[in-house]
């Protein structure tokens, strides 16, 4: 595998907005073309295309909006969908680290996310990725941070 993370285009576009997940999994994730439409009026959004080689296998979206009044929000991954066809071969946790690294490199000490409860959903990811419960609900969903 190539990972890379790569800034919107007029080329990957297309393949971003088409990515499919697993049946049953869209509950845990919004849609691509909706987190683009929010980053377009959300100056603070980082959205990222998730490459092996030049294909599109997933999406990854932060947030660093370092004075927001929820620290939850102030740094930390927003979306995060990789392809149905390629999950379970690392590209979560590589795009996971890559935002990561441009969190540390913007300063932030921790990133926080949210994740939908279920037993088929992202938590068990997550956990294995290094974050931790905080133990606080927010909108329905469970904190995790991730000390940098
Ligand atoms: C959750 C998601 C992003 C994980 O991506 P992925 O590329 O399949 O995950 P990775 O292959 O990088 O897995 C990293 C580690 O987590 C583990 N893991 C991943 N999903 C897991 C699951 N459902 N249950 C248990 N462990 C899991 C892997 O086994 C791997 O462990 P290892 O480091 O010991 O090898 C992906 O399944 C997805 O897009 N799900 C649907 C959308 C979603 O829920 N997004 C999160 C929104 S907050």
């Amino acid at each position: 595998m190539s990972l890379k993370l790569e800034e919107l285009n007029a080329d990957n576009l297309q393949a971003a907005v088409s990515l499919s997940l697993k049946p049953g999994q869209e509950k845990y994730v919004a849609p691509v073309v909706h987190s683009i439409a929010q980053a377009y009026v959300t100056p603070t959004a980082w959205p990222r295309v998730i490459l092996d080689q030049d294909q599109v296998v997933g999406f990854i979206m932060g947030n660093f909006d370092p004075e927001n009044e929820i620290e939850a929000f102030r740094a930390g991954i927003w979306r995060l969908n990789v392809s149905g066809e390629d999950q379970g071969r690392g590209v979560g946790k590589f795009a996971v680290q890559a935002l990561a690294d441009e969190a540390r490199s913007r300063g932030a000490e921790r990133i926080t996310v949210l994740w939908v409860p279920g037993e088929d959903g992202p938590e068990k990811f997550y956990l294995k990725c290094g974050f931790v419960p905080t133990g606080e609900i927010l909108f329905g969903e469970t904190v995790g941070v991730l000390k940098l």
